[in-house]
This record gives structure tokens, C-alpha cells and sequence, in this order.
């Protein structure tokens, strides 16, 4: 047992779930967590700067699709979960969660701008005792070089005074089997003392606590996972533009490799990379590594790869017109899904974007169908999306299924004319002369 009094009442506050939990960022990682918590009996506040968002989970709205309306209204109607734009409450905290966004600026470089402001926040009203947990995925190092110091600076002292650790969220939207319960839980402290009761309160909310010795391993944990996308992805993209040269359906090599039981995992192309994390988690690697002189030759080889995709997808767009004499300059092109992945509403990063831009440049009238996205604003054009049936009834040229949601009726694609280009291999085992996969 410890003898740190701030420590000793902090677990003790967990054990007898009497700690008030806030969770700064309501986001796509944030409510759910923040919802988790009060599920298990805890007193939730989230913090977000958008005050749109804190009124509807005050109302017992969820506008993340992940969380039920019914989880939510349950534990905001118990008094459980509330919501609030004012830092100022954060002093009132024992455990502080952030789970803001991190992006890139546009040279590749990661923006900490998000994660600095919040942590302003919580250092203006630090106090003995507190658990601060940094969620957003970082470079390793960024808990301990950026964000303690910044708590320190008012002179209490991490690890001793209050508690610092790294935990990465490896939520995945729209996964039906694993979700923030039964994902296991990597934690990092800077110190044993933050690591046992960052461990300890997750392990009262979710089945798997997994403890490792620092947060810049915790930090490097989260990268090497979505590390470890990006390069398969990159290279499994590769092959398929080879496998095309060589006249080889590249989906139905990798269905039979992946019957070898051992030693092989199934990656899948596609028309690029979308999402918040593995376009973008990669590059906070490798900034951090050209820092320590190293260069990364994978994640920088894996993103040119998954970057060309949309072109390449528009490539093979012109091709399918060529077989019917036809140009993408004047063509009508359908977008069939448009969120980055399968049944989310999720439009960060989506390569659809790309691709329509790519086609609007080259004089295609583009339009879309995504029941996820009623409308689509990117760069200069604002468009809506259209029934499929209807979109289908007029016979566009070309049909792309950019993504492949479970509603959509693709068999409904084979009773047109339309030319079918497949990025997802939606339309497997179906044949005809006019679906052109990936
Ligand atoms: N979305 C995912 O699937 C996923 C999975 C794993 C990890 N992550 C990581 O989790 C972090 C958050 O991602 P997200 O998808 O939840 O982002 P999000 O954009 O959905 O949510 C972030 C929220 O933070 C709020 N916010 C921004 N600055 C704030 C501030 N200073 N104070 C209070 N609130 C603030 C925003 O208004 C927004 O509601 C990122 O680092 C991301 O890489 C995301």
C-alpha cells in the first residue's frame, strides 16, 4: 500500500467509484469513454469547447454513432453524465481524460495545438490529488517533455502531488464486437505511482488492463498499431496495382492466403486511406524520429503508395469509359459511399473526397449516394446525396463503389448498364463485362 496520502485517497476514491471523472473532447473517443465511466456509477462531466455538442448530451442526444441514444439518455437522465463548455469546473475533478483532436498541419507535422490549449486548462486548476490522463494519439514523448511541464509549472509535482499517464484509445467506429469495454487497455504512468492508478481506474470500467513501464511505451504502442496498418495497407495496395499488370484478381489471392492458419493476416486495398488516425498517426512517428536522426522509410514508402490510390482508382475510371468510347470529360460519374469506411458517417480523411476532386478536374459531372452523408462540402462543391435507385435511374456512365456499406443493393447495380467500378469488392463472386475491380 502506498504511503502517499494523495495517492492512497485518489485509489481510494476509485475503488469506491467516488471520484468524479472529466473528459475533456466529446468526440468520437471521448463520449463513449465518458459514457463508460458513468455506466459504471461514476460522476461524469465532459468539457468541450463546442457548446452545440454539450446541449445535446445535456438533452440525452448522442450524435456519435457508437453510443445508443439509450445508453445515453440513461445515465444523463440518472444524473451521471452531464456536460459543460466552462473549464473552470475542471478544478472540481479527480480524474481529468483528454481525448482532443490531433492532427497535422499541412506540412506533415503534427499539431499539438488542441492538446497544449487543453492541458492550459488543466493546469490552471490543478490540484493534489488528480489523475490527468493524456488519450489523443502522440508521438512518445509528447506526455513527458510537453504536457508535464506545463503541469509542473505551477510547482506541484507529477507522480507525487498528482498523477500523469498515457493511455491510447483503440476504438473502432462501427465495430459491432469490440468496443471501449472489451478492447484491452494499454496504460503508461511517468512514474509507478500514476501508472497503478490509471490501471486501476480502467480496470474498473473495462475487462482488460494491460500496465506498461513508461508513456513514452504507451505513446509508441498506439503508432506501431496503426504503423503496422498503414504499411500492410501500402503494400497490399501495391500488389493490387500489380496483380492488375499481370492480369490477377488480387482479391481472390488474398482470400486464399488467408486460409494459411498461421503467420498471415488479411489486409485489403481500396481507394486510400481515410479516418482520423492511420492516415495521420504514421506521420507523428516519423517527425519525432527525424528529430532523433532517424528517417522512416516505411510509413514515408507506405504513404506515397496509399496516397496515389485516388488516382489511381480515376485511372482505371477513364479505363472502364475507354471500353465504351467514352472520356470522363462530360461523363456522369456516380460515388457509391462516401464515408472513409463501411457504415460510419465519418468523412475525415475519406479518399471519396479525392476522388471526386480528381474527376471534377478532369470534366466529370460527379454526383453520390451515402444514406451516412446527406451532404458533402469539400473545396468548391456542395452536393447532396442521391437515392441509389434514383441516382441509378438515370443512368449515369460510370458507378465507383468508393465504400462499401452494408445497405446499399448491389445487386440492384448489375440491372443497369451502368459501368461498375468496384474499389471494395463489393461485387464479389458477380461477373459481368462491365465491373472493373480494383
Ligand atoms: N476516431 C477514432 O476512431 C480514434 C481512435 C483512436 C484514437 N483516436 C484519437 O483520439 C483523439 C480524439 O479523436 P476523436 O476522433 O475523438 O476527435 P473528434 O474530433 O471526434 O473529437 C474531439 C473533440 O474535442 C473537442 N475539443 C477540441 N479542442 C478542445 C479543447 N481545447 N477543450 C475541450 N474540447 C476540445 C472538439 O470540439 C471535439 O468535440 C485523437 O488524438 C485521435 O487520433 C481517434
Amino acid at each position: 500500500m502506498t504511503s502517499n496520502p494523495n495517492h492512497q485517497g485518489l485509489l481510494e476514491r476509485i475503488r469506491t467509484k467516488k471520484a468524479k471523472i472529466g473528459v475533456i473532447g466529446l468526440g468520437y473517443v471521448g463520449l463513449p469513454l465518458a459514457v463508460e465511466f458513468a455506466r459504471h456509477g461514476f460522476d461524469v462531466c465532459g468539457f468541450d469547447v463546442d457548446e452545440a455538442k454539450a446541449s445535446q448530451i445535456n438533452a440525452g442526444q448522442s450524435y456519435i454513432p457508437d453510443v445508443s441514444q439509450a445508453d445515453l439518455g440513461e445515465v444523463v437522465k440518472a444524473g451521471r453524465l452531464r456536460a459543460t463548455t466552462r473549464m473552470d469546473e475542471l478544478a472540481g475533478m479527480d480524474v481529468v481524460d483528454i481525448c482532443v483532436p490531433t492532427p497535422l498541419r499541412k506540412t506533415k507535422d503534427p499539431d499539438l495545438s488542441y492538446v497544449v490549449r487543453a492541458v492550459e486548462a488543466v493546469a490552471a486548476s490543478l490540484t493534489r490529488g488528480q489523475l490527468i490522463i493524456l488519450e489523443s494519439t502522440t508521438y512518445p514523448g509528447t506526455t513527458d517533455e510537453v504536457v508535464q511541464p506545463m503541469l509542473e509549472s505551477h510547482g506541484l509535482k507529477a507522480d507525487a502531488d498528482f498523477f500523469l499517464s498515457f493511455s491510447p484509445e483503440r476504438v473502432d467506429p462501427g465495430n459491432r464486437k469490440f468496443n471501449t469495454r472489451n478492447i484491452p487497455k494499454v496504460v503508461g504512468g511517468v512514474g509507478p505511482a500514476s501508472t497503478e492508478a490509471a490501471a486501476a481506474l480502467y480496470a474498473s470500467t473495462v475487462d482488460t488492463v494491460v500496465q506498461v513501464t513508461s508513456t513514452r511505451v504507451a505513446e509508441m504502442v498506439k503508432l506501431l498499431e496503426n504503423t503496422f496498418r498503414a504499411v500492410n495497407i501500402g503494400m497490399v495496395n501495391e500488389l493490387a496495382l500489380m496483380c492488375h499488370k499481370m492480369d490477377i484478381d488480387v482479391w481472390e489471392v488474398i482470400d486464399a492466403a488467408k486460409t494459411k492458419p498461421f503467420g498471415f493476416m488479411p489486409f485489403y486495398p481500396g481507394p486510400g486511406l481515410g479516418g482520423h488516425c492511420i492516415p495521420i498517426d504514421p506521420y507523428y512517428l516519423s517527425w519525432k524520429a527525424r528529430q532523433n536522426g532517424f528517417e522512416c522509410r516505411f510509413i514515408e514508402l507506405a504513404g506515397a503508395v496509399n496516397s496515389a490510390m485516388p488516382d489511381y482508382v480515376v485511372e482505371r475510371v477513364a479505363e472502364a469509359l475507354n471500353t465504351v468510347r467514352k472520356s470522363i470529360n462530360g461523363s456522369r460519374v456516380h460515388l457509391i459511399g462516401v464515408a472513409y469506411k463501411k457504415d460510419v458517417n465519418d468523412m475525415r480523411e475519406s479518399p471519396a473526397l479525392d476522388v471526386l476532386e480528381l474527376l471534377a478536374k478532369r470534366g466529370a459531372q460527379v454526383t453520390y449516394s451515402d444514406p451516412y452523408v446527406p451532404e458533402l462540402r469539400h473545396g468548391g462543391h456542395v452536393l447532396t446525396s442521391v437515392d441509389l435507385p434514383a441516382a441509378l435511374a438515370t443512368r449515369p456512365d460510370c458507378a465507383v463503389i468508393c465504400t462499401d456499406h452494408a445497405v446499399f443493393d448491389y445487386d440492384a447495380l448489375l440491372t443497369t448498364d451502368t459501368l461498375l467500378v468496384d474499389t471494395r469488392n463489393a461485387l464479389k463472386n458477380r461477373q459481368s463485362s462491365r465491373i472493373f475491380r480494383l
